[in-house]
């Protein structure tokens, strides 16, 4: 089930007594870690309200094609475009016939059409209808297409017959559509990325910062979520969007950086990435009001920070623990000696005394050191680098 982590499930229902099981398939499709957005026919909702499919998903449910406000939302092209998987459940079998035909008579219908994603059905109907030859016609024809069926079961019916045409369960059809999805280097893992500086106010008005744009962490967290992880992105002040399928979330001072990233050790992980440049000092007092000229001259005294990545590699839950080490001069062994003072299992260290890598560049060159082994990533682009890091620590954290 992990591969349903963070993948986007467009759930179709189509009219059927089994309507009322995808209101249950709602729920463990979101417990697999799944995003499920819901399309309803005209006739699912004489069996279930979209009401109810909209307080279970949690996002309004689609039913009509020319509904203004919900195209202004989310348009159909763009709703088929975000899908990774449209399954539609229960598959009447007028829906199968319209699929196999390929007719845009209805939202659901032209969101199949339109979509470049895998296509599900789980088929639920009267064993006569199922048996019926153009239903078989239609099976065979949605088959060749590629269209994934899972089911239907057999076995007593809603309206007294026994046969073939019951919709499967909706653990079967969660265990189906699962395996639609391919293993990934991090599918089903929790990864946890802090990013970007902090700042430590003085006063009101004024704060000690440092350069770090946020762009490293950002891209990996991009990278990580693109290799099916469920990943989890702690952002000092910085401006950049979030990227897609992360849960973003902000904080400005290192002490609340720490509390956050402990928060999500605490609920276990599996990978902690701390590319943040935490501020290591903050001033003992922050100025209730701003700071006056006249005041000829101001002392400040700064205190040490808490060493976030420190405190997660000694956490009892101890995740893998991947640290960032910018150094100006003898790189590799400042990385080396903070690999063991820092107890880490991977270090990736870059100089930043040049122009074009590290902080606020778009480009970036690592040097990668772990226990007995070492690898240099050249200069590329930070997504390029993000992706090799992926690979990297993917490949460790499995050693
Ligand atoms: O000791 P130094 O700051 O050079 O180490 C860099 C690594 O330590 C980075 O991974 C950074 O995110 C982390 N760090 C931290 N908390 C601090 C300072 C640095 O997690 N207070």
């Amino acid at each position: 089930m992990d591969r349903l982590v963070n993948k986007r499930i467009l759930l179709g229902v189509t009219g059927g007594i089994a309507a009322y099981k995808s209101a249950d398939l709602v729920r463990r499709l979101q417990d697999a870690g799944a995003d499920v957005r819901v399309v309803m026919t005209a006739s699912a909702q004489e069996f279930i309200t979209p009401l109810t499919m909209q307080a279970l998903s949690g996002h309004p449910v689609h039913t009509d094609m020319l509904d203004p406000s919900a195209e202004a939302a989310m348009g159909h092209i763009e709703l088929a475009r975000w899908a990774d998987l449209v399954l539609v459940a229960p598959a009447s079998a007028n829906f199968m016939a319209r699929l196999a035909h390929g007719h845009g008579n209805d939202l659901l219908a032209t969101l199949c059409l339109a979509t470049g994603a895998p296509i599900a059905i789980a088929p639920a109907m009267n064993q006569q209808m199922w048996a019926d030859s153009s239903t078989q016609k239609n099976l065979l024809i949605l088959q060749e297409k590629g269209v994934h069926v899972f089911g239907p079961a057999a076995g007593s019916q809603a309206c007294g017959d026994v046969g073939e045409g019951r919709m499967l369960e909706p653990m079967q059809i969660l265990q189906s559509a699962a395996e639609v999805f391919e293993y990934q280097l991090l599918t089903g893992k929790h990864v946890v990325i802090n990013a970007g500086p902090t700042r430590e106010a003085i006063d009101p008005v004024r704060y000690i910062t440092n350069k770090s744009s946020g762009k490293m962490g950002f891209a990996l967290a991009e990278l990580a979520a693109e290799a099916g992880a469920k990943v989890t992105l702690i952002a000092g002040p910085v401006n950049l969007p979030t990227p897609a399928r992360v849960t973003r979330v902000d904080v400005t001072r290192a002490q609340e950086m720490f509390d956050a990233c402990m928060e999500t050790i605490e609920s276990g992980c599996d990978i902690f990435i701390a590319t943040a440049a935490v501020a290591d000092y903050r001033p003992v007092v922050t100025a209730d009001h701003k700071i006056k000229k006249s005041t000829e001259e101001v002392h400040i005294t700064l205190v040490k920070n808490p060493d976030i990545v420190a405190s997660v590699s000694g956490h009892a839950k101890r995740p893998f623990t991947v640290g960032f080490a910018a150094e100006t001069q003898d790189v590799i062994a400042y990385a080396t000696a903070k690999l063991s003072n820092k107890n880490l299992d991977m270090i990736a260290t870059n100089d930043v005394s040049g122009q074009n890598v590290g902080f606020n560049s778009d480009n970036n060159a690592l040097t990668v050191i772990w226990p007995n082994g070492h690898k240099v990533l050249p200069l590329a682009s930070k997504r390029q680098i993000a992706k090799q890091l992926i690979e990297l620590i993917a490949i460790r954290y499995r050693q």
